[in-house]
């Protein structure tokens, strides 16, 4: 092909050579070229015309051309024939507007990605937040703010992170070990605080809750397996459960905590949140507590404690976790860094018997080896000068006033009372039996106010469907009783 046909066919080739500024010039011929073979313009098997004669067409110098022709070669669009020139490479084929090859060979079998992804356990449960809701004047949703995230402090601890003599943790490939300080550092400051005590070798570090919980029940569950989840309780981990085919029995929740059959035969786990019941906020008595123990080390079941907020208490100190009753290691305790700093750092941790955490310990190495050691490193910084005990006190102090002014709002202007409890992140409302919650968090959004539906907390057909959750860590405490004012509005 010659090269005025080149550039007659090629639409835009000379002008791509005018037009950006920044980029090298022989890249932007080597871009021309490949969307001319991308749109299908030039075609396998045609030859570009000879460097010299195109640089004359163009006006531009031959190395610019030479250059632009290597690129393609190098990355796959033409070959080079020696002593004849470059020919365009077959099946490139013409793209759509997405990107995407038409006439290629992939295109003769598109692959049918639904039939080979199976259904998603608990694909169609219903989301009980709208997207963007951040836009929204009065969010109140489940879960922690970043607002009070240690900024200062973790940047200096990332700093002395990087440096020389901790560089071999926070940069290198650490294959499936955790970073020693900062297990240290969960045993010596955050467990104690807990009533646990545990050795190194009981600790695993992970990216959080979910990864914890999907660890342990990989490893632990599967078809023929069944697992006692609170009812309500907390959808995520029952999705883990289901994933693993185990079937679920729920125990009813009241204001004690979690009430346990008289058995607990046929279990081979029950998954509890005693510190602070998700999503009611109710702590588990110390009952309860005993005689939950009690139950499964008669009957051979094992105990799994999500620890998530307990920290969180307001009106008094938050009692021990189940874990520091358990002298027969018969409880997977799972903690989570999330509501102390941030939940978009990823980063928890798993205290079980070191015969179960060398398990995990394979399970995460298959997965994704370890957690950034960079992140385990900066937390285990920041919390060696102290600060893990002074972000908490003062993240407390925050939600304590913000859940005063919502417990305050609700009592005054809702229609009917809301059960208070003494801490955490949400309030867990029970509506009449009438109210449809999902239609309340519809409606509620043309005034603003994101609520979260709780009837994916429930378990089975019969779903009730007048809870629902109002969390008040993200919104600002100014517009707590604005914002309830107006859901007020809608009830
Ligand atoms: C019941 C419960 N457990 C654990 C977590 C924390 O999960 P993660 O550590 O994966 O962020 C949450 C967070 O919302 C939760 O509600």
């Amino acid at each position: 092909m010659t090269s005025e046909q080149i550039l007659a066919r090629v639409a835009g080739l000379s002008e791509s050579l005018s037009n950006e500024t920044e980029k090298p010039r022989y890249r932007r011929l080597k871009d021309g070229f490949t969307r001319a073979i991308e749109r299908g313009e030039l075609r396998g098997g045609e030859m570009l015309p000879s460097s010299r004669a195109l640089a004359d067409q163009l006006g531009i110098s031959r190395n610019t051309v030479n250059r632009a022709y290597r690129e393609l070669a190098v990355e796959g669009f033409v070959e080079p024939i020696e002593r004849v020139g470059y020919v365009v490479n077959d099946g490139l084929g013409e793209a759509d507007a997405g990107g995407r090859y038409r006439d290629g060979p992939a295109a003769l079998s598109p692959v049918r990605w639904d039939e080979r992804l199976g259904a998603l356990v608990g694909g169609d449960d219903e989301r009980p937040r709208p997207a963007g809701w951040r836009s929204y004047p009065y969010p109140f949703v489940v879960g922690p703010g970043p607002e009070g995230f240690p900024i200062g402090s973790w940047t200096r601890a990332m700093r002395t992170a990087l440096r020389e003599e901790h560089r071999g943790t926070s940069l290198h490939n650490l294959d499936d070990r955790d970073d020693p300080l900062l297990v240290e550092q969960i045993r010596r400051t955050i467990l104690p605080a807990r009533g646990i005590r545990a050795t190194p070798d009981q600790i695993l570090v992970t990216l959080g809750t979910q990864h914890g919980l999907h660890l342990v029940a990989e490893a632990l569950l599967g078809s023929g397996t069944t697992v006692g989840v609170e009812d309500p309780g907390y959808p995520d981990a029952r999705r883990i459960f289901l994933k693993q085919e185990a079937k679920l029995v729920p125990l009813p929740v009241d204001v004690h905590g979690v009430t346990a059959p008289e058995g607990l035969s046929g279990m081979d786990m029950v998954f509890v949140t005693p510190g602070r019941q998700f999503p009611t906020n109710v702590t588990m008595t110390i009952g309860r507590r005993r005689r939950l123990l009690a139950q499964a080390a008669r009957d051979g079941a094992l105990v799994v404690e999500d620890d998530y907020d307990s920290e969180y208490c307001y009106s008094r100190r938050p009692p021990p976790a189940l874990k520091s009753l358990d002298t027969a290691g018969r409880v997977v305790y799972v903690g989570s860094f999330s509501k102390f700093l941030a939940p978009g750092l990823r980063l928890g941790f798993v205290v079980a018997d070191p015969v179960l955490i060398d398990y995990l310990r394979r399970l995460r190495h298959d997965m994704l080896r370890h957690p950034p050691g960079i992140i385990q490193r900066t937390t285990a910084l920041m919390m060696e000068v102290g600060d893990y005990g002074r972000v908490i006190r003062r993240h407390r102090r925050v939600l304590r006033s913000k859940w005063q002014a919502i417990t305050e709002a609700v009592d005054d202007l809702f229609p009917w009372p809301v059960q208070s409890t003494d801490g955490g992140m949400s309030l867990w409302v029970a509506g009449p039996e009438d109210l449809d919650a999902a239609c309340l968090a519809e409606s509620a959004l043309e005034g603003g106010v994101v609520i979260e539906p709780g009837r994916s907390c429930f378990l089975g057909p019969d779903r009730p469907a007048h809870y629902f959750q109002l969390g008040f860590a993200v919104i600002e405490r100014e517009e707590i009783r604005p914002g309830i004012e107006c859901l007020a509005r809608f009830l």
